[in-house]
């Protein structure tokens, strides 16, 4: 039974304006009242938009066979072609994870999203170009048995780009669950590389997971401090299974599309024989021209596309890509685990230790041995410094631990449509965002100013002075922006701990357009952005899911 999103919302305006309460337009500014659903959102199916590709998308409750011979209880995307072809959608055969949806740049694209879900629920085109009706916000939640229709043309470069849901506080528990996919792009420019397509072009999406023993799926344990850190898990699941193994043809040319699509975790990516990592494009495509890296630093929510070249390798060899150790781990341990917050329950992967992510064992010769790599994939103009509006004067976002043990950006946490004065910003505008990992606090600096952000500082009483709470405030926060790519100005590493950042300095691409980006405990990076097409609200947030759940999370509205 399907019923349209407005009914529900008519029904709340048409009582509200019986009961002689004014209904306010949409976006009017209404900060107090997050409890309300905002009664003017219209979502209805537009007949006039023609689309190339029309989609009905469901989520629902699954089961499937994470392990080969259990079955496990998640939530999966499902979708079937209304208006369309077969290539614009691949499932993940047996996954619990959502279609690949393909399309092309300039595709004009309606998803007639069903929430069959128990729960609220949204989806979000993580890294599309699209106006704020269509990126998923979180007061734009439906129920069990909605309905809520994206249209929208891709206007995004050839890339890999993802989707989600985004209701507020439990998009951790719903990704968790498998809501998740990817949306992949193609454009002209990258079709004249030649790049591998079809069976060479590969996803790879790498999440952490945590099974009871009936292997079922287990969240956050009980404990605050499994929230404040965010989830890690204690097993690594490629393309939703245990199995991690790829088969691939001896010699052949593959594309790899990474997305860690793990709720916290990051991961330093290195092929296990040495040999560098060619990386081809980010979150916002491709590279100007193939980048060569011993190792690889993937943040939650970050894609990188890998070039693989097995003709060097034998048949019946086998080659790994493993994570290899940072030291992440007391970042968020130490004095937390020491009971005031409960202990943690988890035996989750240490960071500090080197595990295997993906094995690919290598078959019988592959036909595309001829496919090359390209010298140069992309051309673009990048966004220069002279032409920000604010160059001297960057906008600037701190994120950190706020007084009441909360994750703020710039002391706030999410609430609703609310938008602060210093998170407005020009339509038609380029601009350099600051964004700076809790630096202030950190615990090397001399003065007592205020490990709390405030409130608490200088007493260092129960929250256990320097070495306690300063060692927890400092985590990692892997930032995303809504609604556009940008590129990174500069990388400010010299609050970031002296170990971590050796382990990790080589894993950075400051190269090409992102919309995500992993921020040490200590890192301040400049990001520039141009605020186009579309007006309205968007969001900004921490992208360790939990923090993100927590509230650590604005929006910015483009006027
Ligand atoms: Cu992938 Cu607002 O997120
Ligand atoms: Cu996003
Ligand atoms: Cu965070």
């Amino acid at each position: 039974m399907k019923k349209n999103v407005n009914r529900r919302n008519f029904i709340q305006t048409a009582s509200l304006a019986a009961a002689g309460f004014y209904v306010m337009p949409f976006f009017a500014s209404c900060k107090s009242d997050t409890s309300t659903r905002h009664p003017e959102t219209v979502n209805k199916m537009n007949k006039d938009f023609i689309a190339d590709l029309d989609l009905q998308l469901t989520a629902l409750p699954s089961q499937t066979n994470i392990y080969p011979d259990s079955s496990t209880k998640t939530y999966s995307y499902r979708a079937s072609i209304i208006k369309g072809s077969e290539d614009n959608l691949q499932n993940i055969e047996g996954s619990y994870l959502g279609p690949v949806i393909r399309v092309k740049k300039g595709d004009k694209v309606r998803v007639r999203y069903e929430n069959q879900i128990p729960a609220e629920s949204i989806v979000h085109w993580h890294g599309l170009h699209v106006s704020h009706e269509n990126d998923g916000h979180p007061e734009h939640v439906i129920s069990e048995g909605e309905t809520y229709y994206y249209e929208f043309e891709v206007m995004n470069r050839a890339g890999t780009y993802w989707f989600h849901p985004h209701p507020h506080k439990h998009t951790g528990e719903q990704v968790y669950k498998g809501l998740a996919g990817l949306f992949i792009v193609s454009d002209k420019e990258e079709e004249k590389l030649n790049l591998p397509q079809g069976e060479y072009d590969i996803p790879v999406v790498i999440q952490d997971r945590t099974f009871n023993d009936n292997k079922q799926l287990q969240y956050l344990g009980d404990g605050q401090m499994d929230r404040m850190q965010g989830f890690l898990g204690e097993q690594i699941l490629i393309n939703g299974k245990i199995d991690n193994t790829l088969n691939l043809g001896a010699n052949g040319k593959y594309r790899l599309r990474l997305l860690n699509g793990s709720n916290s975790r990051a991961y330093k990516l290195a092929w296990d024989n040495g040999e560098a990592i060619t990386v081809l494009g980010v979150d916002g495509g491709l590279l100007k021209a193939p980048k060569r890296m011993s190792y690889l630093m993937l943040g939650p929510a970050q894609r990188v596309d890998v070039w693989l070249d097995l003709s060097q390798q034998s048949e019946n060899s086998r080659i790994k890509l493993v994570h290899l150790p940072i030291p992440l781990d007391m970042m968020g341990g130490g004095m937390m685990n020491g009971g005031m917050m409960g202990n943690s329950s988890s035996n989750h992967l240490p960071y500090d230790t080197q595990f295997d992510i993906l094995e690919i064992n290598v078959g019988a010769f592959a036909e595309n041995k001829d496919a090359q790599l390209p010298g140069e994939l992309s051309s673009f103009n990048t966004l220069a410094a002279t032409d920000a509006i604010n160059k001297d004067n960057p906008r600037t976002f701190t994120f950190a631990m706020g007084g009441m043990m909360e994750w703020t950006i710039n002391g706030r946490t999410y609430n609703g449509t609310e938008v602060a004065e210093e998170e407005t910003v020009k339509l038609d505008t380029t601009e350099i965002w600051r964004i700076n990992n809790g630096s202030q606090f950190s615990s090397d600096s001399d003065d007592d100013s205020g490990m709390m952000g405030g409130g608490m500082h200088g007493n260092g009483g129960m929250m256990g002075g320097q070495g306690g709470m300063g060692n927890m405030m400092q985590m990692p926060h892997p930032v995303h922006i809504h609604q556009l790519q940008f590129n990174i100005l500069n990388r400010d590493a010299d609050k970031v701990d002296d170990k971590l950042w050796e382990a990790t300095k080589d894993g950075f691409i400051n190269e090409g357009w992102q919309d995500s980006v992993y921020l040490l405990p200590g890192m301040q990076m400049d990001l520039i952005m141009r605020f186009e097409d579309y007006k309205g609200l968007f969001l900004y947030h921490c992208h360790n899911l939990e923090h993100e759940d927590m509230g650590m999370m604005r929006n910015f509205k483009i006027v």
